[in-house]
């Protein structure tokens, strides 16, 4: 058996050393015979190439070196150049810091040695799992929210995945489409999963304090993941976005009519919301959450959920529209377009998330989750709305 360990470096020489001997200490407790090396894709600016260079020397398992003088696609390009350089079609991902520990190599492999999976990730967010390798408080909360918004973004490919924002994982690369990959950013394992189904498993494990040096992570890289993000969904996201850009215009010109025919801004308010919220379920359900409908809860509980939402919302909204038009020098149209604007992203999360959640698993037959899969994976074939 063999196994290829690609390691995405960026200035990380004083860890080097380290984590060679960690991994070829790890390695050497795999059970069986497994034939493994170190490949390094190193973008770094630093003595990182010298420090492979010399590790590779002394080292009880063979280390590459791929260092790119043109980095392309930062972490994520750097992780599919060496996977596609790899000599086995198994990798293990992981980072140079040490905050992987190297030591849960052996359970990863484990588990991937069953052989029912593609891709065996290690999570921070699983039962046993931790993450106080996080820096402070606000990471901490950052990565949290990103996860759960993540998630509910991609609520069938990421319905096994606690933590597809890690960067340690072991993969079947036959399983992976590269062509399908748009790597930007830190992201890679989440434009793995989201691009096609695949079969995952997880192990828990804890994110350690990096060994030496300084994280790369950075507000440039978090806006990557956005654009990441809303590049991934775009199919699902954009579509609702119309259909509620839709709303939104038939609800300002309907407030608009009621209110140039003499009727009270805050009845045409009500009016026009109740007429958008039954056109616009209808739409979603028709074009947007189709290939999610099987799976669900049944049609009147899914409105009963939307139009309650919906109501909620507007409840929340309306009272909030007539206090910017008595408070500030706010048209009523203009009230409503910005509130509607902030409301949409809300109301996106609820439906991906509630709405139309999966029903527990064991109630649908594994038949009607293949067949859900296939149409989940035309939606998101690239290039489609
Ligand atoms: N080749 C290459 N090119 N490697 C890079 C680059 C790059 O542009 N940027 C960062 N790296 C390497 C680092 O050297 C390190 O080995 C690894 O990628 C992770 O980068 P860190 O700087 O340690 O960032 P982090 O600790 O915030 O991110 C890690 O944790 C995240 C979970 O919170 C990474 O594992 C992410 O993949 C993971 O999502
Ligand atoms: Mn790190």
């Amino acid at each position: 058996m063999q196994l290829s360990i690609v390691v995405p470096t960026y200035n990380e020489a004083p860890n080097i050393a380290e984590l060679v001997r960690r991994v070829a200490a790890a390695v050497a407790n795999l059970p069986g015979d497994v034939d493994a090396e170190i490949l390094f894709v190193d973008d770094s600016t630093d003595a990182t190439p010298a420090a492979v260079r010399e590790a590779a020397a002394t080292a009880a398992l063979p280390v590459r070196l791929i260092h790119r003088e043109k980095p392309e696609g930062g972490l994520g390009g750097a992780v599919l150049e060496g996977l596609a350089a790899a000599r086995s079609d198994v990798c293990l991902v992981m980072d140079g810091d040490l905050q992987h520990p190297p030591e849960e190599i052996p359970a990863l492999w484990r588990r991937f040695s069953a052989g029912d999976v593609d891709v065996v990730i290690a999570s921070r967010y699983a039962g046993g799992g931790t993450a106080h390798g996080l820096a402070d408080r606000t990471r901490v909360l950052v990565s949290k929210a990103s996860t759960s918004v993540t998630r509910a973004m991609f609520p069938i490919r990421l319905r096994d995945v606690t933590d597809p924002m890690t960067g340690f994982f072991l993969i079947d690369r036959r399983s992976v489409d590269q062509a399908l990959l748009r790597p930007r950013g830190f992201k890679i394992l989440l434009e793995i999963l989201a691009r096609r189904p695949m079969r995952v498993a997880e192990v828990p494990f804890d994110f350690a304090d990096r060994h030496a040096g300084e994280s790369k992570a950075s507000v440039r890289q978090g806006l990557h993941f956005l654009a990441q993000l809303t590049a991934l969904r775009f199919g699902k996201m954009s579509l609702f976005a119309v259909i509620g850009g839709l709303g939104a215009v038939a609800n300002v010109a309907i407030v608009w009519a009621l209110t140039q025919l003499g009727v009270d801004y805050i009845i045409a308010a009500i009016v026009a919301a109740e007429a958008t919220i039954i056109g616009n379920f209808l739409l979603q359900e028709r074009f947007v959450f189709d290939d999610m409908r099987e799976n669900a809860s049944g049609v009147w509980l899914r409105f009963a959920k939307s139009f309650t939402f919906n109501n909620a919302e507007a409840l929340v909204r309306i009272p909030i529209v007539a206090l910017m038009v008595s408070s500030g020098h706010i048209s009523a149209v203009v009230a409503t377009a910005i509130t509607l604007v902030l409301a949409f992203f809300v109301r996106f999360l609820f439906h991906s998330l509630v709405v139309y959640a999966p029903r527990k698993p064991g109630v649908e037959p594994s038949r009607a989750r293949r067949i859900l899969e296939d149409i989940d994976e035309e939606v998101m074939q690239p290039g489609e709305l």
